[in-house]
């Protein structure tokens, strides 16, 4: 794929650069490489093109390419111009910034934690019951019939009737999500998503060959007027949305959205995928409406022990209409043939008996929680954010647009964050940033401290003093 010098001198940004501006240029073309936003391969302008662009010096955008080259995130050939190159080793930690070895680095680019304690002794008794899946050939296509029942009664009490026979386990809600794109997407049709969203949904969805439409940015992420309009365009197969302590705002889809999104979707004919990962984090306790499916029975609901429990289990689910699960399995049959037989024993015996385990995650999750938004407050006043009742992130309001460059900036004082535009399927998100709360008090106290100085740096960048006059609510 080859950038126009347009489109990238739109995602670099139009903030006044830092001197020198060559470094300033580079910073912020790494964020854009880090965070996905420029995959490999991505062919760039040329240096010229760059520059006018830029409105800057041939001679800086030279030198931004070679500091991009000096740190092999960019390879240049005579003749074919310059390609993105994103090291392996560097991405299997997800940490291009800064030396990923240091010791000091804080890395807040993913809303979620480590094991929780007690998660080890699950391990220990699924390796107890293992002769028994080891008598079999261990491909389970559908899921291991305890785990799919465990799930089953899951929903059933969370208040959605369900069988066994409606779940298919996957590899992690991200298996589910590709699971039901590569079933219903076909090149040329659209799906309808949340302007501010997972970006790795985005990805999916959009390698099986769809079109985003993002629903717009201000009031409501769920206005079901602005889904109408966006159903009154055709070509739509499905949408996806996550109306449970949504990734990143927190935000929970209201009992009227959602009767109106039900009603609207089944007259357009458009299949809801109602992603419920984050649903069983339910920090405050308060009751949630009942599942999107009970509103929409056509609905695939999207479920996961990741945030409940730990993300190296790698066990998701999707739970589906039984109309439509042969089309899933088959497709299922040429992605992966099924999941761990392991990592699902340890499955259904947490659903059965870990839930202790999830609940004293969630105590401590939520005192993190508290925390960093008490330290948020104290060091950075002039910053909004949310405060989700669920979930794992907060999603922070700046007063200007200075996400990528203030998350390239943070780098330098070895924070490493997710800026705002990555979670829009559509440019903006420059006065927004993710923040998450998975870590040890001391450590969210460390990296707001961090995040202040990045902050107060920005300022004696551009010499300039802040305004809050201009808050934007989302994006
Ligand atoms: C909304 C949402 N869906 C899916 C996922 C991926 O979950 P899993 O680890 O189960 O693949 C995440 C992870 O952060 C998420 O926030």
């Amino acid at each position: 794929m080859s950038l126009s010098a347009t489109r990238l001198a739109e995602l670099v940004g139009s903030e006044p650069f830092r001197s020198p501006a060559y470094r300033d240029v580079t910073d912020r073309l790494r964020v854009l490489i880090v965070d996905g936003r420029l995959t490999d391969g991505t062919r760039l302008p040329s240096e010229r093109e760059l520059a006018t662009a830029l409105g800057l010096s041939r001679t800086t955008t030279t030198r931004v390419y070679a500091e991009l080259r000096d740190a092999s995130l960019l390879e240049s050939r005579q003749g074919s111009g310059s390609v993105v190159r994103v090291p392996f080793r560097d991405s299997a930690v997800s940490n291009l910034i800064v030396d990923p070895d240091s010791p000091n680095d804080l890395p807040l680019t993913h809303s979620a934690a480590s094991a929780p304690r007690g998660l080890a002794s699950f391990f220990a008794r699924a390796a107890e019951r293992l002769p028994g899946i080891l008598a079999t050939t261990g491909y389970l296509p559908d899921g291991l019939p305890e785990l799919r029942e465990a799930i089953a009664d899951h929903h059933t009490s969370d208040g959605l009737a369900t069988t066994p026979d409606q779940i298919i386990v996957t590899c992690g809600a991200m298996g589910a999500i590709n699971l039901a794109a590569q079933t219903f997407f076909r090149p040329g049709t659209r799906s309808i998503v949340e302007g501010v969203s997972f970006p790795h949904a985005y990805e999916a969805l959009r390698a099986a060959g769809t079109r985003l439409s993002p629903l717009p940015l201000a009031g409501d992420p769920w206005d079901p007027t602005a889904l109408k309009d966006a159903l009154g365009r055709s070509g739509h197969a499905a949408t996806y949305f996550i109306p449970d302590f949504h990734n990143p705002t927190g935000a929970v889809m209201s009992d009227a959205d959602r009767g109106a999104w039900a009603s609207l979707l089944r007259r357009h004919d458009v299949i809801p995928i109602a992603d419920e990962t984050l649903r069983p984090v339910n920090l405050d306790g308060d009751a949630l409406p009942p599942p999107f499916a009970t509103y929409d029975p056509r609905t695939i609901t999207v479920g996961s022990l990741s945030k409940a429990f730990w993300g190296g289990l790698r066990i998701g689910w999707a739970r589906v209409p039984e109309k439509r699960l042969m089309a899933m399995l088959q497709t299922r049959m040429s992605i992966d043939l099924g999941a761990s037989a392991f990592d699902q024993l340890v499955g259904s015996d947490l659903l059965r008996d870990g839930l202790d385990i999830a609940r004293a995650a969630r105590v401590e999750t939520r005192q993190a929680r508290d925390h960093l938004l008490t330290e948020l407050s104290r060091a950075l006043p002039d910053v909004a954010a949310t405060r989700p009742a669920g979930g794992m992130s907060l999603w922070l309001t700046f007063p200007k647009p200075v996400s990528t460059r203030l998350v390239a900036r943070a780098s330098q004082f070895g924070l490493l964050l997710t800026p705002g535009p990555r979670f829009l399927a559509q440019s903006g998100g420059e006065r927004n940033l993710r923040l998450p709360f998975t870590h040890a008090v001391d450590v969210l106290s460390d990296a707001v401290a961090r995040l202040a100085e990045a902050y107060e740096a920005l300022d004696a960048d551009r010499g300039e003093p802040r305004s809050s006059s201009s808050l934007d609510l989302i994006a």
